[in-house]
This record gives structure tokens, sequence and C-alpha cells, in this order.
């Protein structure tokens, strides 16, 4: 009987690396039946397979939805307005009116943003015996960046943050008797209202950038604030968290990033490729093709596995181990072709201000706790990572 990989419990511990290992050297093409996704979906592991899928020219579309649970008879409400789940004009509009705010430009700007949320979660580290950095660390600078992006007033930015954290943080559900879809909810009433805000006092933050250019409707900001919220949030926090990790399970990488400064620069990219956050993207075929030598039809859902890919041991030797010197390193963490991630400029700017930092002030990295990972099979990430520092 064939494994139904919508299953979220086949994530929560390393055996799922086993698993990507026997489809990898099996070369295997999975068809999970109709289940917990409703449509059922053909799955793809081999870096070549991902990324003919999600290759420009390939024949798929993001429009009904581009995660697992797609559903045939209820496609995704926000496709064709939001970025991640729109294509053609309506996609190249929004990039266009998005990706300034996201790019390498805004590297100096957000720089004093980035010191000092690096410089706090140092602090913190530095007071405490032990800290669970997936709860306390992670989270902190991708969204001290995504609110300065988006333009969240600094006064509310740790209620955001906590709604942030609730709404997406896995299974800590703790928060104001709040559950995290209601938590998520509170954050679009949030937005809703910066919205009104910006309409009547515009600044030069990407809320006002969306509202100036006329076209975008209301909830047309509102889903896309969201798109950059949980984008930016989502996959960072447990990059950040991986580091740690990383950091700990490979002794001596800290201390090659001390003595080699340079190193930080592909050790970031390592980063991605060893933690992949975004552990599928899933894609609907819009014509009857063929991927890796299986026949797909028009209509069927395929799921791309990034977290698989990036450890297909054709292109990484030693796919398991973390090299931070890796090269060539052409990992699919970001993923490819036209939805290619928008903000992995910010992303890497602030994997590698924390990387900088960390190697000028520690030593290595102890577990002082048991590895907790997501039950999710859409996040590749850590509900729990309690360490203790060793400093220099
Ligand atoms: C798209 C991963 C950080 C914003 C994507 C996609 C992946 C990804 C795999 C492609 C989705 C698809 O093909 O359907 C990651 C990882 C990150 C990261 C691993 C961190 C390590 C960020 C950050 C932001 C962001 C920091 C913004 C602040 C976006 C947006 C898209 C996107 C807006 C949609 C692009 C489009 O559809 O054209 N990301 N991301 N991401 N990401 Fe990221």
């Amino acid at each position: 009987m064939p494994r139904d990989l919508a299953n979220p419990d086949l994530y929560t511990s390393e055996a799922r690396f086993t698993m990507w290992q026997e489809y990898l050297q099996a070369d295997a093409k999975v068809w999970s039946d109709p289940g917990l996704s409703p449509s059922g979906f053909w799955s793809v592991f081999s870096h070549r397979d991902v990324s003919s899928v999600l290759s420009p020219k390939a024949p798929f579309t993001s429009e009904h939805g581009m995660m697992i649970g797609f559903d045939a008879e209820h496609p995704d409400n926000s496709g064709g307005r939001m970025l991640v789940v729109s294509e053609g004009d309506w996609h190249a509009t929004l990039k266009r009116l998005i990706g300034p705010f996201l790019s390498r430009l805004r590297a100096p700007e957000l720089q004093s943003v980035l010191h000092r949320e690096v410089r706090d979660v140092i602090d913190r580290l530095r007071s405490e015996d032990s800290t669970d950095i997936a709860v306390s660390v992670g989270p902190r600078l991708p969204a001290a960046i995504v609110c300065e992006v988006i333009g969240v007033p600094l006064s509310e930015r740790e209620h955001l943050i906590d709604l942030t954290n609730h709404a997406f943080g896995g299974e800590e559900s703790s928060f104001d008797r709040m559950t995290p879809a209601e938590a998520h909810t509170e954050i679009l009433f949030y937005f809703h209202e910066l919205i009104e805000r910006r309409r009547r006092q515009p600044g030069s933050d990407l809320v006002s950038a969306l509202l100036e250019d006329g076209r975008l409707s209301v909830d047309d900001v509102l889903v896309n604030c969201d798109n950059v919220l949980i984008g930016g949030n989502e996959t960072t926090r447990h990059s950040i968290t991986g580091a740690f990790h990383a950091f700990q399970a490979f002794p001596g990488t800290l201390d090659a990033l001390h003595d080699d400064p340079d190193l930080a620069k592909p050790a970031v990219e390592e980063v991605v490729r060893w933690t992949s956050p975004a552990a599928h993207v899933l894609r609907v075929a819009t014509a009857d093709c063929e991927i890796g030598g299986q026949e797909i039809l028009k209509g069927q859902p395929v799921v791309a596995w990034l977290s698989a890919a990036n450890r297909d041991e054709r292109l990484f030797p030693d796919p398991h181990r973390f090299l931070p010197n890796r090269a060539p390193n052409r990992h699919l963490g970001f993923g490819n072709g036209p939805h290619h991630c928008l903000g992995a400029a910010l992303a890497r700017l602030e994997l590698h201000a924390l990387l900088r930092e960390l190697a000028t002030e520690a030593r290595g990295v102890e577990l002082a706790g048991d590895v907790r990972w997501m039950r999710s099979n859409l996040v590749q990430g850590y509900s729990g990572l309690e360490v203790t520092m060793d400093w220099r």
C-alpha cells in the first residue's frame, strides 16, 4: 500500500531522510491517493524532476494552490490574486510592485534593524543557561525585517510578532486562549486596519505602495501582505534555528567561520540547503505531460519535494553533511522558475548577519534536550531546539 505523503506524522522525525533516500535511489514518482489531500497527488523527489516541474516552460500552474491539501473542487481562494498563487500578467505586476521592497537594494536601510536584532539575540543567549532557539531566537530576526518591509510601526511590532509566532509557530497554543487560526484572523484584521491608516496617511512602505498603484483592491493588498508575512517568517525562522542545529551536529563549523569570515557567504547557502524549510511546493498540470518518464495528466497535482531534492547525492555528495564551503551548491531551497523566492536576498542578509556575529562570539552549540520537529508536511522545521552555548 503506497504511503500517503500528506501525512504530517511522517515528518516528525529524521526517519524522513531515510524515506527520501529510498525514493531518490529508486528515482521514484509516487502517487498518493485522495485522503488527507482531497484530490490526491503525484510526488517527485530528484533534483532533476523537481527542477523540471518548476521550470518556466513546464505546463504547470500555481493558480489553484501551491501546497498539499489542494482540492480540485475547492481551489485556493487567493488564486489569481496573491503573488505566490498567481500567474502571467498579474503575477508579473505583483512581482514588479513587491520585488523592490525585498531586494538587495533595501540592505542599507535594513542594516540597523538587523544589527539591533542580532545583538538582542546574542544578549539573550548570553543571559540564559539554556535557550529554546526555535521559540525565542528563530522568529525574532525574520519578524522584525518583515514588519519593517510591510510598514508596521515600531510600537505595534511586538504585538504582531507575538501573533505571528502563535499563528504559525507549531504546537504551543496557550496564547491568550486563541487558536493558531484565530491568531491568523487577528493578523488579517490588523492588516485591514493598517491599510485604512496608510490610505489616509501614506508612507514609504509596501502597504502604501500597493495602495498607491491603484490596481489592487483592499483584499488584494491584504492577501499580498499576508503572503510576505508568511513567506518571510515561516521559512527563515527554521533556517535560523537549523543553523544552530548544524553548528551542534558538526562541531568546528563556528571555528571555521571565525577563522575565515568569507566562508559566511557559502555557509548561508548550505544552511538553506541543509534546512530546506519549504519542504514542498505543489503545481497543477495545465496539459498532459511527462516528468522523468512518468505520465502526468492535465489537471493532476504534482508535489515537488524541495527537501528531498536538496539531499540528492547526484548533486550534493555526502548530502546529509553540513559543509560550509560546499561548492557547487545549486540547492532548490528557494524554489526555481517564475516563483523563485522573492525574499531570497533578505533571507540571505539575515542569515549572513547572524552567522558572522555568532562566529565572532561563540565556539560551539550543545543540545540541552531533544530536537523536536514540527508536525507538518509543508514546513520542515523545529518546534523545539533547546541548546546551551559555548562562548569564546
Ligand atoms: C516564494 C522559500 C524567505 C517571500 C518562495 C518559494 C520558496 C521559498 C520555495 C517558492 C514557492 C513556489 O514556488 O510556489 C523560502 C525560504 C526562505 C524564504 C527557504 C528562507 C530561508 C523569504 C523571505 C520573504 C519571502 C524573507 C519576504 C520577506 C516570498 C514571496 C514568494 C516566495 C513573496 C512568492 C514569489 C512568487 O510567487 O513569485 N519562498 N523563502 N521568502 N517567498 Fe520565500
